[in-house]
């Protein structure tokens, strides 16, 4: 028997995590954040006030109307309906009830899939730079993470690199679209051959390989780009959505997922989830944000308005010297680091107020991320101090 306080699974994600979890907690770039005068851009946190709507329609569905108002809630009937309506309407595709489970989040809906369907050694794969958390949630379910690049110019998926990184043991694809960090939203044309790849890959191995489809900014997408979820271009595909960033309200957790409705299996695959999400800690979204949920559906942070903040960034940083390229959605610009150790770049820019996330702990050395959430003022009043900073790296 070990003497370790803590269990060796969990104490090897914390020795993984360590830069990001140092980061976190004792970077000097994170002591300055809500300092007088300083431009915070490091993650997709709000800067603004809520969306007053959305307040009110918490507030209205906070005051209970039947004694089991605040009882135990699952994937209630009717914050099924809405997200089935939803997703018909809006992919021409008809989603039934039963194709939906309600979770807190993006998050949640992740770990609970990867927990559904991932048996210890099975191999999961996604592209990086990646959202941070798929490595240590692949892990904690017995999964082993394999990292594919992308194109190094376009950001698109390199599925010759998808290809030979499959093997016998693959068990899922995640596919982030809009992707947390670089922007891309991943085409038709690549999407429709993903799904041949991986069809193939799965009648040769006899096994289904499956599509998690991270789709958290599928509705913060910029010029018009038409966007399609990756899961719908493959049956085995499970839809992940979340409603904080959409709204930006990343603390109030309400999310879904979707069965791709031809998927094979589906039942078995309904019932692992909802297994899932039970053993996960009652994965399910609070009782008064599914009373709300018909409210919030329909609303949105200002996407127009976004996209002309990152028309102006671009514009602005590009001018003074920054390379970088413009996003299709979502709420983050992926900038070169004029400095090869980006973290000490980040360093620099804190000194003048500025606060961003090295590249570094995105799998994207070289690199630094913008958050687009961070507001008008800080936004404004950042461009003096990413100049001088640009300067004395020069
Ligand atoms: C790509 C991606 N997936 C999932 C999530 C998790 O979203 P949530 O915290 O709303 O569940 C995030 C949050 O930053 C993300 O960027």
């Amino acid at each position: 028997m070990s003497a370790a306080p803590i269990s060796a699974k969990i104490a090897e994600l914390l020795s993984d995590q360590r830069q990001l979890f140092s980061f976190l907690n004792s970077s000097p770039i994170m002591a300055r954040r809500g300092a007088e005068g300083v431009s915070d851009f490091i993650f997709g946190n709000p800067h603004d006030m809520p969306l007053p709507e959305f307040s009110e329609a918490l507030q209205k569905a906070s005051v209970p109307q039947s004694k089991d108002w605040f009882a135990y809630k699952m994937s209630e009937p009717e914050s099924l309906a809405v997200v089935s309506e939803s997703l018909s309407r809006r992919y021409q595709m008809k989603f039934s009830d039963e194709d939906i489970l309600m979770t807190n989040g993006a998050f949640a809906g992740l770990a609970v899939s990867l927990k559904a369907i991932v048996d210890d050694g099975d191999e999961v794969i996604y592209p990086i730079p990646p959202w941070f958390f798929y490595h240590p949630l692949i892990k904690s379910t017995g999964g082993v993470p394999v990292r594919v690049g992308v194109d190094k110019t376009t950001f698109d998926l390199d599925l010759e690199a998808i290809e030979r990184a499959i093997t016998s043991k693959t068990r899922a694809i995640i596919v982030n679209s809009p992707n947390n960090p670089t922007g891309k939203i991943y085409p038709r044309q690549t999407l429709q051959a993903l799904s041949g790849l991986l069809s193939d890959a799965s009648e040769k191995n006899g096994r289904t390989i499956y599509l998690l489809s991270d789709d958290a900014y599928c509705n913060i997408v910029f010029d018009g780009i038409e966007y399609r979820s990756p899961s719908l271009f493959y049956s085995n595909s499970i839809l992940i959505y979340t409603y904080g960033k959409t709204l930006l309200t990343p603390g109030q957790r309400i999310g879904y997922l979707a069965l791709n409705p031809d998927m094979a299996d589906k039942g078995s695959v309904a019932a692992a989830l909802y297994m899932a999400q039970t053993i996960t800690g009652w994965a399910f979204p609070n009782a008064d944000l599914q009373y709300a949920l018909p409210s919030i559906e329909t609303l949105s942070i200002d996407v127009a308005h976004l996209q002309e903040r990152r028309d102006l960034m671009v514009e602005r940083l590009s001018e003074l010297g920054y390379q970088l390229h413009k996003p299709d959605g979502t709420f983050y610009l992926m900038v070169r680091s004029p400095l090869e150790d980006d973290e000490e770049f980040c360093y620099r820019l804190a000194e003048h107020g500025i606060l961003v996330l090295p590249g570094a702990l995105l799998d994207q050395p070289g690199y630094f991320r913008i958050s687009l959430t961070a507001n008008d003022e800080m936004i404004e009043r950042s461009f003096s101090g990413f100049g001088s900073a640009l300067a004395s790296s020069g």
